[in-house]
């Protein structure tokens, strides 16, 4: 069983593959049943501990349109609320569905989950990775420039979904540098994952002003997540002067895995200009999840 709980479960053969299929399926009509519908009769369950509006509708959505189906499984949907194991979860739902896409807190619990299912499990967000989003934020990078041969920097905090960025711009050998503040930036255990592969190291500055001077596109994302609001002003506080706005920006593409909090991480005007391509990285959840679960699921 190939479980997806971050990037570097694929190898990098497997990562284009995603990609390459993704891009197919997004050139082709979702009613065309010849080239679509790859999951017939398929199910994939989906367990949140925590909301979500593009996880949600996109796996939804692209398990119907391969001819399968989803099933939303939110916090009080289940027995785990009531205290039955994660190991018991896993191995029940195993004997009903056919995968199994995971939004919980800790990722040691999407970890368990994966030892005990026969079915992969897919990770949909944990406190230390996305890997989702990393194969939408490739997929929409890869079609704007029609190439990796980019220089991106991230901007902001080293959370889960710049853990999963970073881990995904090695494999494919985009050059990226990642600015935060003293404190808050990724894991070195992920930084080390990062180096293993062949392309430039990560590099990693306390100064955004460096890591978008010759950058092609830049991204940013929510600095207090779900889950954080205790830390909410010590977190505003140590993030002064990491704002994505116009006085940062040149020319650069912008990302965002969404929501943004505008004002915040980034300002109106970034997210609504021509260089945003928010909207894209949005609609391409949808097509590199559907490539994914094809992959896993098939
Ligand atoms: N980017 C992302 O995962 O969005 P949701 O939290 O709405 O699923």
């Amino acid at each position: 069983t190939q479980h997806f709980l971050d990037v570097d479960d694929l190898s990098r053969e497997e990562l284009d593959d995603v990609l390459d299929d993704a891009e197919a399926l997004k050139s082709q009509e979702t009613g065309d049943d010849d080239n679509h519908a790859l999951l017939p009769d398929k199910t994939l369950a989906m367990l949140f501990e925590k909301p979500s509006t593009r996880t949600r509708v996109s796996f939804e959505t692209g398990m119907t349109q391969l001819g399968g189906h989803a099933i939303f499984l939110g916090p009080d949907d289940t027995q785990l609320g009531r205290g039955e194991p994660l190991s018991d979860t896993a191995r029940t739902l195993s004997r009903y569905v056919d995968g199994i896409m995971v939004r919980v807190f800790n990722h040691a619990d999407a970890v368990e989950l994966a030892e005990y299912a026969s079915v992969p499990i897919v990770n949909g967000l944990t406190d230390d990775a996305h890997p989702c989003q990393a194969l939408a934020d490739l997929l929409t990078i890869r079609e704007h420039f029609d190439s990796f041969d980019v220089q991106a920097a991230w901007v902001g905090d080293g959370n889960n979904v710049a853990q999963s960025f970073v881990i995904g711009c090695a494999m494919v050998g985009i050059d990226l540098t990642v600015a935060h503040p003293e404190g808050y930036g990724i894991d070195d255990s992920v930084i080390d994952r990062a180096n293993q592969f062949d392309g430039p190291n990560v590099t990693v500055t306390n100064d955004p002003t460096k890591a978008v001077a010759d950058a092609d596109v830049v991204y940013t994302d929510v600095w207090v997540s779900m889950g954080q609001e205790k830390e909410r002003d010590e977190k505003l506080q140590a993030f002064e002067g990491f704002q994505v706005n116009e006085e940062l920006l040149d020319e650069q593409a912008v990302l965002h895995c969404l929501p943004a909090h505008r004002g915040e991480e980034i300002t109106g005007a970034v997210i609504e200009s021509d260089h945003a391509l928010v909207w894209d990285q949005a609609e391409n959840r949808l097509h590199a999840q559907k490539a994914l679960l094809t992959k896993l699921l098939s």
